[in-house]
């Protein structure tokens, strides 16, 4: 970690986002993490900017402007979401990483942060202690997008040296910002509901359970990756 890298958090207003500034921030100083998101961020110790990651001139702007040296990429259609318009989804999180990588490569930044997700694995995925090389058949367009973006980022790194890096989250459990249409929400908007005295009825079986970790200790695995 070099105290003069300049950072770049794109989708910081998301769920994962909002956090990981936070302790960016703490790292780098509130001053070299510069958090972008598709509207105005409320609530900074630090520079924020509007970009939308589809805009490549933008981005690429934003990018000399402040001479960043590293970006999370955090921006993406999420699986629940992404069904509604697979589409869209395939779209918005193909284009904006082809962006990231290109504006990174052209620009010689030191590092990528690209999260994938266990979307990655199908039905025929070994379902305890999954290895790292299993078979990867996803069942969403969002999971099918995460397969091709940890192909796309290695051969970034095979072909250009870029140093993109990737890890697979399961569904993140976190208090201090709302989840943003993943398959495992409902294990945090299950708790939302109750605080309103509502009922909420949740598109699992009952014998059915998915994995999930807690939000800083997927901050803490993002911080040591990087
Ligand atoms: N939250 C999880 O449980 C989980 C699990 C596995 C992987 N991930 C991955 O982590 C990353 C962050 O997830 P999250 O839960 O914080 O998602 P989120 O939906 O809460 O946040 C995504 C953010 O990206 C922004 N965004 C969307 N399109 C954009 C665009 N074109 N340009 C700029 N910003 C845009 C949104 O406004 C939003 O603030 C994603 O890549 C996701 O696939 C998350």
């Amino acid at each position: 970690m070099m105290k003069n890298d300049r950072i770049l958090i794109i989708g910081a207003g998301g769920q994962i986002g909002a956090v990981l500034t936070e302790a960016l921030r703490e790292v780098y100083g509130p001053d070299h993490v510069i958090a972008t998101d598709l509207r105005a961020l409320e609530g900074q110790n630090g520079p924020t900017e509007i970009v939308n990651a589809l805009d490549a001139p933008a981005l690429e702007e934003v990018v000399k402007k402040w001479g960043i040296s590293q970006i999370y990429h955090l921006a993406a259609i999420l699986s629940a979401t992404g069904e509604k318009d697979p589409m869209r989804a395939w779209d918005i999180n193909m284009r904006s990483l082809f962006n990231v990588l290109e504006i990174s490569r052209q620009h010689n930044l030191s590092k990528v942060y690209f999260p994938s997700s266990i979307a990655v694995f199908g039905r025929e995925a070994a379902h305890r202690n999954t290895p790292q090389y299993e078979v990867l058949i996803p069942e969403t367009v969002y999971g099918i997008s995460k397969v091709a973006g940890e192909n796309w980022a290695n051969y970034y790194f095979r072909r250009y040296g870029l140093d993109v890096r990737s890890m697979r989250y399961p569904g993140i459990i976190g208090y201090q910002s709302m989840p943003g249409g993943g398959t495992t929400d409902y294990a945090v908007d299950i708790y939302h509901y109750a605080v309103q005295q509502k009922p909420y009825a949740c598109f699992l079986s009952q014998d059915t359970s998915l994995p999930m970790l807690y939000m800083p200790d997927a901050i803490r695995g993002t911080l040591e990756l990087m």
